[in-house]
């Protein structure tokens, strides 16, 4: 297939008028794979390296931190388990991002960590990439990870519990609704639906249907969300706004258009497109805003919400085990919720489907912890069982049980410096209750 002329067109009239070798080059760039990288949870940067580097893998730093390009030594052994299936990964030390998906909330964050507490939204956040990214600059702020698509909730789900992130909190509501939430959050990052040019190398329907008209039609909801936002954004708050396209209409002229309605009342501080043949990464859009006068509201109409109302505090001890008092802890339906970030900021009327991080289930007054629990638990006076080789770990990983020399009860399991979680060890024999869907097959 060949790449859709109307999409030739108008990115020769639009941006390579009188440059025919640029254009190429660009048309040439964007047929190759972007190149693999990976970012690193901080405090994880020397182990997760030296792991992939004994792997097989040569990581170099690229100009986000924490952001390394990733390339299989001349001796990588083909049969190695992909990328997603090693240890680091499944314990959520890293996310593999593309580098200038990785741009946006550095540049809002200023490639600084900061600890103050605010509320943020991300406005249209699955897979999660980006909040899990901002749970990473952010620590003690509380992340609302908005996603309307149904469909795309268990990957986001997945990706939160990975990367370990009590301080999130999913809805789902369209991002328009947030309008109503007038100047209430700190920080928002829109990383808008768009019409996907950056994935033409993959060949996928973005090539097959490019036409403008579908690019207004997306542009409009652009509009509409970023209008939301707007609204939603605290004087001096900012916000990011950003897409995986590189046409005018998405980006340019979406600003555009706020400015005009509402020139008077933000301020663009940053603004930036990545194209293929020049940066090296997929094609992407990045504006960073900030708001600096108060926008009247329109008449909003009712907002929905309710808050899950049947949520019960507790102190830090849940059945034996003793939380860390940095975390709040609820019940929810029988689940038991982990909660960090400045959560007394949440409006009451916000209606999250997950809440925190679930660490067990209370039933019949009993409470069952996860293994999960180990990451909010004091784990010093729990006995660690070391996986030994490989082929233990991976006999753990398929999901079934290993011999080891242990006494009955807890145990952190643990492979060369990395804890896995918590385990019950009973007759000499550690039976995995690694989750189903992340085994390996
Ligand atoms: C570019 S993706 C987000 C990627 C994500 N931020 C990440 O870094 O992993 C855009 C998301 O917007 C969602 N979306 C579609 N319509 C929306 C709407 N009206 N309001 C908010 N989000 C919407 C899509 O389902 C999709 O998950």
């Amino acid at each position: 297939m060949s790449i859709n002329s109307r999409f030739i067109e108008y990115f020769r009239d639009t941006f390579f008028q009188d440059k025919e070798e640029e254009f190429e080059q660009f048309l040439t760039a964007i047929e190759q794979p972007i190149p693999r990288t990976i970012r690193i949870k901080p405090w994880h940067e020397d182990s997760v390296k030296s792991h992939l580097e004994s792997d097989g893998w040569i990581l170099d730093k690229t100009n986000i931190p924490r952001v390394y390009s990733m390339d299989r030594r001349e001796d990588f052994d083909p049969l190695e388990r992909r990328l997603g299936f090693s240890l680091d990964h499944i314990v959520g030390n890293f996310y593999i991002q593309e580098l200038a998906a990785a741009h946006p909330v550095d540049i809002l964050a200023e490639s600084a960590i900061h600890e103050d507490g605010f509320l943020i939204l991300d406005m249209a956040s699955s897979p999660g990439g980006k909040t899990t990214q901002l749970t990473e600059y952010y620590p003690n702020s509380f992340i609302i990870a908005n996603e309307p698509t149904r469909e795309r909730i268990p990957q986001l789900l997945q990706n939160l519990h990975r990367m370990w992130t009590p301080n999130v909190g999913i809805t789902l509501y369209p991002g328009q609704y947030w309008k109503k939430y007038s100047e209430t959050f700190d920080r928002i990052l829109l990383d808008a639906p768009c019409s996907g040019e950056w994935t033409l190398y993959k060949w996928t329907d973005a090539v097959k249907h490019w036409h403008i008209k579908n690019i207004k039609e997306i542009a409009r909801l652009q509009t509409k969300l970023l209008d939301a936002w707007l609204h939603a954004l605290k004087v001096w708050g900012e916000m990011i706004y950003s897409t995986c396209s590189l046409n005018l209409l998405e980006n340019e002229w979406v600003l555009d258009a706020m400015r005009e309605k509402y020139g008077q009342s933000f301020e663009i501080l940053y603004q930036k497109k990545f194209w293929p043949h020049i940066d090296g990464t997929g094609g992407f859009f990045v504006a960073k805003i900030r708001k600096i006068a108060s926008i009247e509201s329109e008449k909003q109409g009712e907002r929905r919400g309710t808050r899950n109302e049947k949520l019960t505090r507790y102190r830090w001890w849940i059945g034996d085990w003793q939380i860390d008092s940095k975390y709040e802890l609820y019940e929810h339906d029988k689940k038991i919720l982990a909660v960090s970030g400045s959560t007394e900021k949440i409006p009451d009327d916000i209606y999250f489907m997950r809440f925190g991080e679930e660490i067990g289930k209370k039933d019949g007054g009993i409470f069952y912890g996860d293994i999960w629990i180990s990451r909010y638990i004091d784990t010093a006076n729990i006995p660690t069982y070391k996986i030994s080789t490989e082929q233990e770990l991976d006999i753990y990983l398929r999901g079934w049980s290993i011999a080891a020399d242990c006494s009955d009860g807890y145990i952190l399991l643990s492979y060369d410096d990395t804890v896995i979680w918590l385990e019950y060890c009973e007759n000499w024999e550690v039976q995995s209750t690694f989750p189903r869907d992340w085994q390996r097959k």
